[in-house]
């Protein structure tokens, strides 16, 4: 377990495509559990591992609803993407910037799991934002690519 360093917008290692992860290694699993580490620490809801500078797809994802707990992914894809939904998004290498994104409000994703097992996640509304910010960080595509309009919030309460 530890806290690995998150990379910030302007570091190159965000902008370049994370390579295929052929078999689940001890590497592996101690990645992704230090990016879990990392993410809770930093009260995110998903990292990707180029965000901690390793180009390996493989990501980590926690919407903090009732039904969802942590999951790790590796080589995620989505594999089916329908309708769309407009939220408000920020990233942790992106800190003090938030501003709208829109996406798609069903993606279906495959991925492999900790044990190497092949699994499909049908995930709708917040989850699907999260998984499809998630897979972008893994194409070097940033969220404010993407973003519509910055939202800015006041600090006071006035
Ligand atoms: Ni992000």
């Amino acid at each position: 377990m530890a806290i690995r360093n998150i990379r910030k917008e302007g570091d190159q290692i965000l902008r370049k495509k994370a390579r295929m992860v052929p078999e689940v290694t001890d590497r592996i699993k101690v990645l992704l559990d230090d990016m879990a580490d990392t993410m809770y620490h930093a009260d995110g809801v998903g990292l990707a591992a180029p965000q901690v500078g390793i180009l390996k797809r493989v990501i980590v994802v926690d919407p903090h609803d009732d039904t969802t707990g942590l999951v790790k992914l590796i080589n995620p894809e989505i594999i089916e993407a329908d309708g769309e939904q407009i939220g408000v998004e920020g990233c942790l290498s992106i800190p003090n910037f938030n501003a709208t994104v829109k996406r798609p409000e069903h993606v279906k994703v495959k991925y492999m799991d900790e044990e190497g097992k092949e699994k499909i996640w049908d995930a709708h509304g917040f989850p699907a934002v999260i998984l499809s910010h998630e897979i972008d960080h893994l194409n070097g595509i940033l969220f404010r690519d993407k973003s519509i309009e910055e939202v800015k919030y006041s600090s006071d309460n006035d």
